[in-house]
Order: structure tokens, then C-alpha cells, then sequence
């Protein structure tokens, strides 16, 4: 990845490339005077408050806050990170980037490589398909009821029963070979050379949201073992960062808000190509909290469909409180015995699959029902060992209302007094200090002085006023020290001459409350004619002049009180001397 990449780099790609356009690729933009609106990707809502602005080439969204420039939009959609999101609008732009230094555009260029090797391998098992020796593994993938259709949307593939046939693809392509290896598709052989990894598997390529290929998965086609092999750990895989098929569901995932989470690569297919299409497979048991945190871009409710069976219970419980911690909302679809999704649906259709997703249980019954199950709810031992169990988990919630709801909801259910377990929970918390310590206390800052945002806006949408204002105030006029940071800025670049565009300034702001304020004033034009804006300065000046004023000699008369309380003549004769001074002044 490049390093730092120069200010005025970002600057030129932002006025090259035109916000509207890169949003309209993603959503349906829509006139609304001299701004653009749709229902916002961020949150969902019924009613677009999502404003994109062509003159200020910002986009912010009235219900939830979101907002930023073109770099920042991609980051949040595209979850790119900074630079990442640089390159991309950097090619659209045309403009080129320098490369920071040579250990950093050499892992760039490795990490490129890699992707293009990736992408040639499955190119590769995928036409090997179509070959005459292809002939065993389609017929194993029409038994396994998956449709040509479906075969070209996963990009299957088969690697051949050769020790060389990747190895021997690829020599043909001027890649090297050790990239190969470092893409994690060849092997070292003993006496020198190399092998193929895959032999003899269908493959399944494993992409991120970009549809990358990042990494293969690789399945016999009997009973052979191991049944499943992986891509090893390469600079782009690691296995439990991704989930399987999230390129091709995120979309819908989005749109019904919901997210059918099951384990295998057949358990995602077979429903996928029926219809069900919000769904994602985390290719093992126990989902990471990596890939929870993917998930939550595009959506919060979720529905795990697991096995029967009983690592499958276990591994959905320990996902549970992961989810939890997240702040999702989750729910368990059990299947009977013996079926998993993707035999469930072949067996029963994909309406009974839908039913089943549908009458999810929430989590707190489904590991209430569990632990009754485990442990006898009619004796003392029983219930204590139950409460213990349910409390691990409700002390995650970090909601309090649905907290305490929930431990009414188990007093009733255990037949236990609601108190009982309110001082248990305290013991739980007790031992996981640190997880409370991380919620900050009063994260919600306090109220904003209207005038102090009112001129912070006015300076935002109107460049012009910064040097008047900035004659008559210091940042440190500003109460409110979110105000008095943008206020700093905000002169620094004025007086430097430097252009002041909200755009701008939204790369170099990693506050989230600060670049709301930026672009929410970018998006909404304050409606005063100019002779009127002038007037709205003055008094915001005065205001906060005077203001400042109070507060000073509110401050001076606690000192002269303080002063009188010790004796301390001389000093209370300086402090009376500044009294005076500010009496004269206008307050
Ligand atoms: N898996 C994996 N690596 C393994 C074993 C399993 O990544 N070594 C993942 C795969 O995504 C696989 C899923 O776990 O699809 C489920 O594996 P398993 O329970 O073995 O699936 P089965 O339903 O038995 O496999 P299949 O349907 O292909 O017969
Ligand atoms: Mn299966």
C-alpha cells in the first residue's frame, strides 16, 4: 500500500472525480433541488435521508449521521480502508500515485500478484471443467443438485488428478513461481521444483466483497480424507476473516436486513440458487468476531442455521455471545437431526427452509432450551447452574433496557426472584472488569452553544468569513472544545491561504462528530441573503464575546473572593485592577 499519501494528491483526485457519480454506481440517486437524496445504505429507513451534494461533493445522512467525501464513502460502503479507497478514485481519476517507500510498494506489488495468480488459477480450474476429463466432476456437481448457472455464478473449478497441471498452466504466464507458492497454490518439492496443492477437488473460490479471489477451498469428490482442504495463511487469506459468498448476497443482505449465516459451501449454494439470497457461509464452526464485524455492514439481524447436531450447539452458543458483544440481534434456526441446509433444502424445498429461518428462535430461548436440556430446572443445583450459564451471556448485552428485560424474562422462566439475579450479575461483571471499563461513560457529549455552531457553519459554507471572523475571535472563544479544534483548523488554513473546502477537510478528520458537523453544513445551505449573513456574524461575534466575557468575570470574582479569604493583599489588588478593566469593556 502507499505510505502518506501528499495532501494535495487527495485534493486533486477529490476535484477530479465527481461524488454523485461514484454514489450513483452503489445507489439510486434522486434530484431533491440542488442536492441528490436516497434512502440511506447506513441505516435503515423508509424515507431517503441520505443528501449527497454536487456543489460541495459531500454526502451526509439527516438520520443517522454518516457522511464524508467520495474516500469516505467507499471506506464505509465498499469497506475499504483509507488508502485503499485513495487508489481506487486515483485510477478513475487518472492520476498517479507515488509509492511511498520500496519495502511498501514491495509488499503492494507482491499483494497484487498474489491476487493475480488467484485469479488465473480459478480461471483455470473453472475450463478444466469443461473438459473431457472434467466429465466425473460435473456429474458429482448435478448429483450435488447445482445447476450450470449456479457452477459459472461460484466460479467452480476442478484441479486435475496431475501433481503438475497449475504448475504447468501458469509456467506458460510470465508469473513466478515463488509467488505461486506465496498465493499458497504450489508446494515445495523435496528434491527441488514444485507441485500442486489441489489434485483431484473441485474447487471453490473464496472472494471478498470486491470478488477478489482471496484464497480456494477444495472438496473430494467421494468419501476420500481429509473431505475438505483450505488455501494456508497467504498475505491476503486467513481463514475466519472472510465469509463465503458475502460478494454475491451483500446486496440483498442489505435490502431484507437480514442475514442467514450457515457453515458449509453447499449450505450457502443450494439455498442461493433456490432464492434465498441474504445468506453467508463462515466455512467451519464457530464464527470469529472478524467476521461478525463484516456482517454488521449490512445488517444487524441474523439467523444461524446449524446443523442438528451437537458441535453444531456448541458452536452456535459460543458465536452468541459474540454477536452480543457486537450489538447484533440474533437468532438460531435448528434443523432436524441428520440435515444440514443444503440437504434440508433438497430434501424438503427452500419454502420449508424460509419457514425455518423465519420461526428462528431469539437466542435467549434457543440457549435457555439448551441448558434445560443439560441441566435439571427442577432442583436447586439445576437452576443455579442455569441462571450461571444465562447470566455469562445477558451481561454481554450492553443495552440496559434489553438487559433487564431479559432477566425478568429468566426470573419468570427459571422461577427465581428478579433480584437474585441482579446481584448475581454483578459478580459476573465483577470478574470482566476490563470489558466494562471499555464503554466510555458519557459518550454522548453535552449540548453545542447554538451561536458556536451556527458561526462554525457559516465559516464551513462560506470561506469568505473566515478572516473576518478570525479578526475578532480565537479558537479559544469557542466553549465547546469540539468547536474551538474546528475553529483552530479552520483559521490555521485560512491563514496559510489555503482553500477551506469541506471535502478537504474530511480527510484529515478521523472525529467522527466533527466531520458530521463538516458535512452536514456542507449539505444544508443556511438561507440568508447576504446582507443578512453579515449581520448574523456581528451578533454571533458579540454573542460569544460577551459571553466569553461573563464567564471571565465570573472566574475573576471566585479568584478576588479566594484572594480576600487568604489576605493576600497584592494579589487582590491585581485581580480588583483586572476587575475594573473588564467592567469598562462591553459586556
Ligand atoms: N470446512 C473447511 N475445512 C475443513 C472442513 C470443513 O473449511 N477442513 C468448512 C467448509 O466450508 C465446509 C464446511 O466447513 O463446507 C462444512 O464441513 P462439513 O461439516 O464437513 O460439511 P459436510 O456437509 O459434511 O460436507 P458436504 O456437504 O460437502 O458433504
Ligand atoms: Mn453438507
Amino acid at each position: 500500500m502507499a505510505g502518506r499519501i501528499p495532501e494535495n494528491l487527495l485534493e486533486d483526485i477529490l476535484s477530479r472525480i465527481d461524488i454523485v457519480e461514484v454514489i450513483s454506481g452503489y445507489l439510486p440517486l434522486k434530484r431533491a433541488g440542488r442536492n441528490f437524496k436516497a434512502c440511506c445504505p447506513f441505516h435503515h429507513e423508509k424515507t431517503a435521508s441520505f443528501m449527497v451534494s454536487p456543489d460541495r461533493q459531500i454526502y451526509h445522512c439527516f438520520g443517522c449521521g454518516e457522511s464524508g467525501n467520495a474516500f469516505k464513502f467507499l471506506m464505509r460502503y465498499e469497506r475499504m480502508e483509507f488508502p485503499e479507497a485513495v487508489e481506487t478514485l486515483a485510477s478513475k481519476a487518472g492520476v498517479i500515485l507515488p509509492r511511498a517507500s520500496p519495502q511498501d510498494s514491495q509488499a503492494a506489488n507482491l499483494i497484487a500478484q498474489i491476487y493475480r495468480a488467484n485469479e488465473a488459477a480459478a480461471l483455470f480450474y473453472a475450463n478444466n471443467l469443461s473438459h473431457a476429463a472434467g466429465h466425473e466432476a460435473r456429474n458429482y456437481l448435478v448429483k450435488r443438485g447445482l445447476t450450470e448457472d449456479s457452477i459459472r455464478t461460484f466460479r467452480l473449478g476442478l484441479a486435475l488428478e496431475k501433481w503438475d497441471g497449475l504448475i504447468n498452466h501458469l509456467r506458460q504466464s510470465a508469473m513466478s513461481l515463488g509467488v505461486i507458492e506465496k498465493a499458497g497454490l504450489i508446494l515445495p518439492r523435496d528434491g527441488g521444483g514444485f507441485y500442486d496443492r489441489f489434485r483431484n477437488r473441485i474447487i471453490f473460490p473464496i472472494s471478498d466483497i470486491r470478488s477478489r479471489v482471496l484464497g480456494f477451498g477444495a472438496r473430494v469428490l467421494d468419501n476420500a480424507l481429509p473431505k475438505y482442504m483450505n488455501s494456508p495463511e497467504t498475505p491476503i487469506y486467513t481463514k475466519g476473516n472472510n465469509l463465503y459468498g458475502l460478494y454475491l448476497s451483500r446486496d440483498h443482505i442489505r435490502d431484507t436486513d437480514l442475514c442467514v449465516v450457515v457453515e458449509g459451501y453447499l449450505d450457502f449454494m443450494i439455498p442461493y440458487q433456490h432464492g434465498l439470497k441474504n445468506i453467508v457461509a463462515s466455512q467451519g464452526t464457530a464464527l470469529t468476531a472478524e467476521q461478525i464485524r463484516l456482517l454488521k455492514r449490512y445488517t444487524h439481524n441474523v439467523v444461524m442455521v446449524y446443523d442438528g447436531d451437537a458441535a453444531g450447539e456448541l458452536a452456535t452458543l459460543r458465536s452468541l455471545d459474540l454477536f452480543i458483544e457486537e450489538e447484533m440481534h440474533v437468532r438460531v434456526a435448528g434443523l432436524p437431526a441428520g440435515f444440514d441446509p443444503d440437504t434440508f433444502v433438497r430434501q424438503f424445498g427452500i419454502r420449508k427452509f424460509k419457514d425455518t429461518v423465519d420461526n428462528a428462535k431469539d437466542l435467549f430461548d434457543y440457549k435457555l432450551a439448551i441448558l434445560k436440556s443439560r441441566h435439571d430446572p427442577a432442583s436447586v443445583q439445576g437452576k443455579a447452574r442455569i441462571c450461571q450459564d444465562m447470566l455469562e451471556t445477558l451481561g454481554k448485552f450492553k443495552n440496559a433496557v434489553l438487559k433487564s428485560e431479559y432477566i425478568k424474562k429468566l426470573a419468570q422462566e427459571v422461577d427465581v426472584r428478579e433480584e437474585s439475579l441482579l446481584s448475581e450479575i454483578k459478580k459476573v461483571k465483577a470478574v470482566r472488569p476490563y470489558q466494562e471499563l471499555k464503554e466510555p461513560a458519557g459518550k454522548k457529549a453535552a449540548a453545542i452553544n447554538p451561536t458556536e455552531k451556527l458561526l462554525i457553519r457559516l465559516m464551513l459554507q462560506e470561506s469568505g468569513l473566515i478572516g473576518r471572523i478570525r479578526e475578532h475571535l480565537e479558537p479559544a472563544d469557542f466553549q465547546d472544545e469540539r468547536m474551538t479544534r474546528i475553529a483552530s483548523v479552520l483559521f490555521d488554513l485560512d491563514s496559510q491561504g489555503r482553500a477551506v473546502e469541506p471535502r478537504f477537510l474530511v480527510n484529515h478528520i478521523t472525529d467522527e462528530d466533527f466531520s458530521e458537523l463538516v458535512c452536514e453544513s456542507a449539505v444544508m445551505q443556511e438561507d440568508f441573503s447576504a446582507g443578512h449573513k453579515e449581520k448574523v456574524v456581528a451578533d454571533c461575534i458579540q454573542r460569544l464575546k460577551s459571553e466569553r466575557l461573563k464567564i471571565k468575570k465570573q472566574k475573576l470574582a471566585e479568584e478576588i473572593r479566594r484572594a480576600q479569604h487568604l489576605g493576600d493583599e497584592p494579589r487582590l489588588k491585581e485581580l480588583m485592577e483586572e476587575f475594573h478593566y473588564l467592567l469598562r469593556k462591553k459586556g
